[in-house]
């Protein structure tokens, strides 16, 4: 008795150490969402010549104005987020990183003063290496503690640590060191780690469960690029790695395929539709990189839309992922959501026309019942769906049709992980 209880006392004790390890700043229990400079601003530092669009204090002075002023912000926009290329090439006289004193000359702190005024949240960026991917300085292991502090000073709310100019040994320690020096703060700071896309993105280089306890979201793969191909490419990757990237995604930690490129010139209506459907399929942070203030009234509609935004954030935070591929160039996608509802894609490969997909809920496992359905993009409720009735959706070429469905009414199997419409048997219709 008295052993068994000794063990168990140290088994709990042990567990609760492991645990201490485990990122617990409570933050980003749903995909972040916000704005990130880097795909359309880049490094353009021009501000002489292009003071509009170059990385300034202005720049994000403008897009704060427009989350907090275009209704984005009530629809959970809420970061505002520095890329590379915002520092001086120097660390000042203590060795602290210090903004570009021309392009941010009220300093980090005044920016932060300015973004939490209209109740927004700063993203800075540095890198673990011995420069950013730019060439400004980077975060070395001797200066992973002072910077941690530097940011935390500064009032900055997340952390997009990059891998440039580091190996394997380096960034195995500095990614871990990181997070707790962030942790020992005591302010609470999100925390994005690029490392896994320097190892390749899969294990067994690459360790989702240490993961998901030291980093809020992590880049697995390169980075997006204003085209569909780029889109496609990265829908492509993280697919086919699905089984190994969905049971690493949960509250609290992401996997991220980068930034929205809607509103940009590389794609088109039906292609930034596709976009927002699909990374609300993959549970993914939704950081815009665009021009906010010169945006179209179709891409906002898209970026704006409450459905597809509520089934990207469901609380659950299970991410799913790709059930078919026909030959016919159509793919459908799923991700089961909180209280019994789910989330299905049709997604067109096609370059002809647009396609007549037919099938059923059943076909598609759905458990036998009643459904409501929502169409999410043409914002309208459609006619209720048995799992046996066979229906066509029209699909565009690279289009997608989304659709909301919940039963008509359910009870879910009590104990499971989440309650899944496709696989229960014993749900009450
Ligand atoms: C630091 O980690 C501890 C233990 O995991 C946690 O309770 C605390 O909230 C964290 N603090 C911050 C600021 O992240
Ligand atoms: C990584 O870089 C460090 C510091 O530059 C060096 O000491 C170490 O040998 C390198 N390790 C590998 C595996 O290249
Ligand atoms: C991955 O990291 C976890 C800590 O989260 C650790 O327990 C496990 O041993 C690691 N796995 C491998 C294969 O290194
Ligand atoms: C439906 O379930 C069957 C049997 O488990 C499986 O073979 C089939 O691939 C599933 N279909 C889909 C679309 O998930």
């Amino acid at each position: 008795m008295c052993i068994f209880f000794v063990w168990g006392f140290l088994a709990l004790f042990l567990s609760l150490a492991t645990f201490s390890f485990a990122l617990d700043n409570g933050l980003m229990r749903t995909p972040p969402m916000g704005w990130l400079a880097w795909e359309r601003f880049r490094c353009d530092i021009d501000c002489k010549n292009d003071p509009k669009n170059c990385i300034s204090e202005n720049l994000f002075r403008d897009m704060a104005d427009r989350l907090a002023e275009d209704g984005w912000k009530e629809l959970g926009y809420v970061y505002i987020n520095i890329d590379d290329c915002w520092s001086s090439m120097e660390r000042d006289s203590q060795g602290r990183l210090q903004a570009d004193p021309t392009r941010f000359p009220g300093g980090i702190p005044k920016l932060a003063r300015y973004i939490h005024d209209r109740g927004l949240k700063l993203g800075i960026y540095g890198d673990l290496g011995t420069h950013t991917c730019g060439g400004y300085p980077g975060t070395t292991l001797d200066k992973i503690k002072v910077d941690a502090e530097t940011f935390a000073e500064w009032g900055v709310d997340m952390l997009k640590l990059d891998g440039c100019y580091s190996n394997a040994t380096e960034q195995e320690k500095g990614y871990p060191l990181m997070s707790a020096a962030l942790n020992a703060t005591g302010r609470p700071i999100g925390y994005s780690c690029s490392w896994p896309a320097y190892q390749g993105g899969l294990p067994p280089n690459v360790n989702y469960s240490l993961l998901g306890d030291i980093c809020n979201l992590w880049r697995n793969y390169g980075d997006i690029e204003d085209s569909w191909a780029s889109v496609l490419g990265i829908v492509d990757w993280f697919m086919t790695h699905q089984d190994i990237l969905q049971p690493a995604a949960g509250p609290g930690k992401w996997n991220d395929p980068d930034m929205l490129v809607i509103g940009n010139f590389g794609l088109s209506v039906e292609q930034s539709r596709s976009q927002m459907a699909l990374w609300a399929i993959m549970a993914a942070p939704l950081f815009m990189s665009t021009d906010l203030r010169t945006l179209s009234s179709e891409a906002r509609a898209i970026l704006q839309n409450k459905a597809v935004i509520g089934i990207n954030q469901d609380p659950m935070g299970v991410q799913g992922g790709r059930l078919l591929k026909e030959s016919s160039g159509i793919e459908v996608f799923w991700r089961p959501l909180s209280d019994s509802a789910s989330t299905l894609v049709f997604f067109s490969r096609r370059t002809d026309m647009p396609y007549r997909y037919t099938t059923s809920l059943g076909k598609l496992n759905y458990t036998a019942g009643v459904y409501k359905v929502y169409d999410v993009f043409l914002q309208k409720t459609m006619p209720m769906l048995k799992d046996s009735t066979e229906f066509t959706v029209s699909v565009n070429p690279s289009g997608v049709v989304m659709w909301y469905l919940i039963p008509k009414a359910g009870v879910w199997e009590e104990g499971a992980r989440y309650p899944d419409p496709r696989h229960r048997s014993r749900v009450t219709l």
